[in-house]
């Protein structure tokens, strides 16, 4: 075979060109086209942690306790006229507030709140909130730390 002959075989035409360049792009639409169903098929929906958790019947907290619910932030306090549950996530920088003698104490800045989670002292720019306490349908107690209620609500027990 001569060197021309081989030539002519190795180098493809204008229309062999396009025609392989049309399926080239006609494979890449379709490859957008199904990436793009793919997508609707995993729904972008961010899942978020609900603000309400249980903290159960009224009969675990006697009068004059007071729970600490840690991984989630709240003080529950009980007293005669029934239940309040505050906030103990500083509102300076978000430290967990201990429970002193006095209020509350955050480790982290000193800052202090008196026994209602008002500020006494150090950088917090605002009081503890008041959390809402209500009745889930099962009948146990729950807290919503998402809805904040004004200082000396008290979830009465009936
Ligand atoms: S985080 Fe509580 S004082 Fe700064």
């Amino acid at each position: 075979m001569s060197s021309e002959a081989q030539h002519k075989d190795t180098v493809i035409t204008r229309r062999e060109f396009i025609n392989v360049a049309a399926i080239g792009a006609a494979f890449l639409s379709l490859a957008a086209v199904f990436a793009g169903l793919f997508r609707f098929l995993k729904p972008k929906v961010a899942y978020e942690e609900s603000t309400k958790f249980k903290i159960g019947a009224a009969d675990n907290f006697p009068v004059g306790v007071v729970t600490k619910f840690d991984e989630k932030g709240v003080f529950v306090f009980s007293s005669e006229d029934g239940l309040y549950a505050i906030s103990c996530v500083c509102t300076h920088l978000g430290c967990l507030v201990t429970l002193t003698e006095a209020g509350f104490d955050c480790p982290c800045h000193g800052s202090k709140f008196n026994k209602d989670g008002k500020v006494v002292g150090g950088p917090a720019p605002r009081a503890l909130p008041w959390l809402q306490i209500s009745r889930s349908v099962d009948g146990s107690l729950e807290v919503d730390t998402a809805k904040e209620v004004s200082a000396g609500t008290i979830f009465k027990i009936a």
